[in-house]
């Protein structure tokens, strides 16, 4: 892969890099005041920073052996957007090559979340803004909304920038309060790439937003985390029940989860699994599939889709020390389409 100095021809004057992350429990509860249990993945974006001294942005992507020029304060496509959005909420007005290598999958990890924590570390490096790491990942997610097109919540930005690797990280997004939590004795987790690409993700992903706001609208309350007994949520219409019922009990199994031992934990996820794909229909037959295949292993624990969905990877708990084992198991059965992300 090239680096910053074979495409610009010097060095960076700043690299930063942040991770992708993996949801474990509370899976699209956060754009409704909800609760989420993420932690960070091992693999990371990393963004190199230079300025250029002309009037436009020269990006490249690694990944995508890609270069794109976009003049200062506009906007650009492809994966501009989510490298432009960072640069114009800082307020950037000279011309920067940037620099974009990701080790993040796409697909459910947060690999957008991961590039724009990074870039927004490097330019608050080069610039010395004055961000602490949540505002810092709440600018990430305004990128997403005005710049990208997602009405995505803050899990996957405050997760990239906060959370580590060898702890889940509780967030509730409503008020931002923030727990680490430690993994249930006794386990690990693998993460999996199901290979199935995630096809209409964002449009889906903005109606389920639109339609459980309108169940909250109709239930009389501010966000679906104040519906306090889940019954009410039956004499909603259908689709408006199924969507609501799955946010309602994903609260309850986030915190069911901070007191629960691995096997407790890993039954929570086998029902986060069951919802997202009955109640919030955000599966996929092969991910099913996938997901099918890791609950059947005697080692795990549990296992669930991951991420928005739609496709992508999949999460699973399993006995401390057997992940390698167990992701090779099931590709054996599982076949070419799939990869193991963790460990
Ligand atoms: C995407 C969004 C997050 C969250 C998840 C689903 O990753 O970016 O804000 O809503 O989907 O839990």
């Amino acid at each position: 892969m090239k680096t910053f100095e074979d495409v610009f021809g010097g060095a960076p004057e700043v690299t930063a890099s942040a991770p992708g992350r993996v949801n474990l429990l509370g899976e699209h509860t956060d754009y409704q005041g909800g609760f989420v249990l993420p932690t960070a993945i091992p693999q990371r974006a990393t963004v190199g920073i230079g300025r250029n001294g002309t009037g436009q942005h020269v990006l490249y992507s690694a990944n995508l052996e890609k270069t794109l020029r976009v003049p200062v304060g506009e906007v650009g496509e492809d994966f501009a957007p989510y490298l432009t959005g960072c640069l114009n909420l800082s307020g950037v007005t000279e011309g920067l090559n940037v620099h974009v290598t990701s080790e993040v999958p796409s697909g459910g990890l947060s690999s957008s979340a991961a590039l724009e924590v990074a870039t927004l570390r490097a330019l608050r490096e080069v610039y010395g803004l004055e961000l602490d790491d949540v505002a810092l990942a709440l600018k990430g997610v305004q990128v997403e909304h005005e710049f990208v097109g997602v009405q995505c919540g803050v899990m996957d930005q405050l997760a990239s920038s906060l959370a580590d690797t060898r702890t889940m990280l509780l967030i509730d997004t409503r008020g931002l309060e923030r727990r680490v939590v430690p993994f249930p004795t006794g386990a690990e987790i693998l993460v999996m790439d199901s290979g199935v690409p995630r096809r209409l993700a964002e449009s889906g992903y903005n109606e389920r937003r639109a339609q459980v706001e309108e169940a909250a609208r109709l239930l009389g309350v501010k966000q679906l985390r104040d519906v306090t007994d889940i019954a009410t949520v039956e004499a909603l219409p259908s689709p408006l029940r199924e969507r609501a019922r799955h946010v309602v009990s994903e609260n309850a199994r986030v915190l069911e989860g901070l007191q629960a031992d691995a096997a407790q934990f890993g039954q929570l996820m086998n029902a986060t699994h069951a919802s997202l794909r009955d109640d919030y229909a955000v599966s996929h037959p092969l991910v099913d599939e996938l997901v099918a295949l890791l609950q059947a292993q005697p080692d795990v624990f549990g296992a669930r889709i991951t991420g928005a969905g739609f496709g992508g990877a999949v999460v699973a708990l399993v006995r401390e020390g057997t992940a390698a084992a167990v992701g090779e198991a099931v590709l054996a059965d599982y076949g070419t389409l799939g990869k193991v992300v963790v460990p």
